[in-house]
């Protein structure tokens, strides 16, 4: 197989990846589009499908999917797609440098009620050793991510992006059509007083976890000793972006619901790039004892847990857990 060698610019970055990202771009201000246009657009609802996943698909998680699935296997420079919606990987042009795993529309249960969503994406380097077609392409700990980013469709949309360098902000400019950078380097507090957890599940966690929040409530008197906050998006695009605008905490931890499936955000389209852009950003990110990013992933749809966030806070979180 001939393998197509990235153009390096001045940088350091290719020309190929720079296309790859604007490739990105492109299908996410189409997005941004028909989201700002609501009922407009008729993209509200459910369809009768479910994904991988077993859940109900809604019309804007498939028209995203479609779009962002279909723009990226018409770019030279993608080998692989994995995609949050999709069964399985699907191959692009053989040799490429590039595979991409995207969440095509992230926190679903907030489109029909115009709260935030966003779009999550990964980029890593092809494998030259397996197929194209092969889910083994994203075997890959996401240490390895080139890139990492999502775009948040909120009252304004935002991209955040690193390419490993800071984590920067970018917002679009609907009278061009462009993304501005807006924030050149976000820098994530050490310390909060704000946590972002589903509190409903709180009968189904583990001990470990339920002693952390018990404390965290607990306020002035508690073991913490500091008065607590408590937000909850349903959309992690949007807990994430608070947490790497003004720090905090963002939990998922795994707990006993469905013992099949004891955690539930993805390693591949959530929880590896929001840990990059966390990570690049001063922040820390861990499944219980482990960091994030060194996980090698046994599945290209495993799930794990996720406490991430400001540094102190994470830290003080995972001496629970060990
Ligand atoms: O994985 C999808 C997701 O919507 C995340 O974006 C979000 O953090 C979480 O699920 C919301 O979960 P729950 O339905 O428990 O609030």
């Amino acid at each position: 197989m001939k393998r197509l060698v990235p153009t390096l610019i001045s940088d350091g970055v290719s020309i190929e990846f720079i296309m790859l990202i604007r490739t990105l771009l492109a299908a996410t201000k189409e997005i941004a589009f028909r989201v700002s246009q609501g009922e407009l657009s008729g993209i509200l609802g459910s369809t009768l499908d479910e994904n991988i996943q077993g859940e109900t698909q809604k019309k804007l998680d498939v028209l995203s999917n479609q779009l962002i699935r279909d723009m990226l296997l018409d770019d030279v420079s993608v080998r692989t797609i994995a995609s949050e919606e999709e069964d399985n990987v699907i191959a692009g042009t053989e040799g490429a440098p590039y595979i991409v795993a995207f969440d095509p529309l992230d926190g679903s249960s907030n489109i029909d009620i115009n709260g935030q969503i966003g779009t999550i994406f990964t980029v890593y380097s092809a494998r030259d050793d397996v197929p194209a077609d092969s889910p083994l392409q994203f075997s890959q700990p996401g240490k390895n991510q080139l890139c990492a980013g999502y775009v948040l469709y909120g009252p304004a949309t935002l991209l955040v992006l690193t390419t490993g360098g800071p984590t920067r902000c970018y917002t679009l400019d609907l009278t061009h059509s462009g993304f501005l950078l807006t924030q050149d380097v976000l820098k994530v507090p050490e310390d909060t007083q704000e946590f972002a957890i589903n509190m409903a599940n709180r009968r189904f966690w583990f001990d470990e976890t339920v002693r952390y929040v018990d404390d965290l409530i607990a306020g002035e008197e508690g073991p913490l000793a500091k008065r607590y906050n408590m937000r909850w998006n349903a959309a992690m695009v949007g807990d994430l972006h608070r947490v790497l605008t003004r720090g905090g905490i963002f939990m998922y931890p795994s707990d006993s619901r469905n013992p099949k499936q004891p955690a539930k955000l993805r390693l591949l389209y959530e929880a590896n790039p929001m840990a990059m852009l966390l990570e690049q950003a001063g922040g820390k990110a861990y499944a219980d004892t482990t960091r994030i990013l060194d996980i090698m992933p046994d599945e290209l749809h495993q799930r794990v847990p996720v406490q991430m966030g400001s540094v102190n806070e994470v830290e003080a979180c995972l001496s629970y857990y060990k």
